[in-house]
């Protein structure tokens, strides 16, 4: 089978493929002939090593110091190819998508799981490229929204940078909340904006829309706490999505601002979180946009692309 591999940090050619032979699951555990797989901001960061400002050595302290020793490919869908022993939860065939959790190895065309791990049978109401793209953006807009920022029916959201693989969601999820949600986005994706379920939107460039908000979700980080600050009602709360190292610490240290809360930090990819998102999605309340579609292949064009940080939705790549 076919498998991505990264040679070194750096641009998207030092991503190679190798030949190697496909795995055997064990005991516990599925074969997933994977069919599609996402090419998120986090796998463009990995391989890069550029993360926010402060962040650098922890990364490579984390997953090596000259090269990432991660397999690229975080998410999949795909098809159940095999079962180990004792595993009665899945059938030969039945279409699944999951996570492979921070070792990564998504970037194949096999990978096995633990069947009770982060595997999920996937909804007949999702293609296989959506089911791909569902847990990267959605399980960070729902941990941020409803566990942390705890947002409720009747709040006013501002989403600065509504139309990416986390802003997409974050908007349909506050949306579905009932949150009242004004938006941002360049000229080009202020469609993708009102059609994701935003009230409003403008451009992130022009000052931002009048306020105030109970909740600020800045995906990029580019706000920030001082100029959000003006624009949070009583009691609101900054979600820094893309955070320093000195603004997670300054969150850590001083989470309460007056009446207002900073909030930062990396999402939870467990079961339970999984679980929950495609409750939401059953309920009407978050499907994931896909943006550009691209052979396996092409991997390292889909790289160039998410680490542009201005892509619509989510890019996937089919195998
Ligand atoms: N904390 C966590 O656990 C966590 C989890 C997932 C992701 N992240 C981080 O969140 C960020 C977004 O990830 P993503 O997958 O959503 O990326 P993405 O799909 O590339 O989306 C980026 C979004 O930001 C917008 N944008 C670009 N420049 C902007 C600016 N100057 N001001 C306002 N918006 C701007 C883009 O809009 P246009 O396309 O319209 O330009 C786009 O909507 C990344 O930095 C990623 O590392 C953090």
């Amino acid at each position: 089978m076919k498998v991505a591999r990264y040679t070194a940090y750096g641009p998207p050619a030092t991503i190679e493929f190798i030949e190697a032979p496909i795995p055997s699951p064990g005991p516990g555990e599925v074969l997933v002939k994977v069919c599609a797989a996402p090419v998120t901001a986090g796998d463009a960061r990995l391989r890069s090593g550029k993360v926010p400002r402060g962040l650098g050595i922890m990364l490579r302290l984390g997953i090596g110091l000259r090269r990432p020793r991660v397999s690229p490919g975080w998410a999949f869908s795909g098809e159940i190819a095999g079962l180990g022993a004792r595993v009665t939860s899945f059938a030969p065939g039945q279409r699944v998508f999951g996570l492979t959790g921070f070792k990564g190895g998504a970037h194949a065309e096999y990978l096995t799981a633990p069947a009770e791990g982060r595997v999920l049978p996937l909804p007949e109401t999702l293609s296989i490229e959506e089911g791909a793209a569902f847990f990267f953006g959605g399980l960070t807009a729902a941990e941020f929204l409803i566990d942390r920022a705890g947002l409720t029916a009747g709040e006013r959201v501002l989403v600065a940078g509504a139309t990416g693989a986390v802003g997409g969601a974050a908007v349909q999820i506050a949306r579905h909340l009932g949150a009242e949600v004004v938006a941002t986005a360049s000229p080009e994706n202020h469609a993708l904006a009102l059609g994701l379920g935003a009230g409003s939107v403008t451009d992130y460039r022009d000052p931002l829309p009048a306020g105030p908000f109970d909740v600020i979700v800045d995906v990029m980080g580019r706000l920030g706490w001082k100029t959000s600050a003006p624009h949070l009602a009583p009691g609101g709360r900054l979600v820094l999505i893309t955070a320093t190292l000195s603004q997670m610490l300054g969150a850590a240290l001083r989470p309460r601002r007056g009446t207002h809360r900073v909030l930062t930090g990396t999402n939870k990819d467990s079961r339970a979180a999984m679980e929950r998102l495609v409750t939401l999605h059953q309920a009407g309340g978050y499907r994931p946009f896909v943006g550009p579609i691209l052979p396996f292949a092409d991997l390292a064009r889909a790289h160039e692309r998410a680490e542009s940080f201005h892509k619509p939705g989510n890019i996937v790549v089919v195998m």
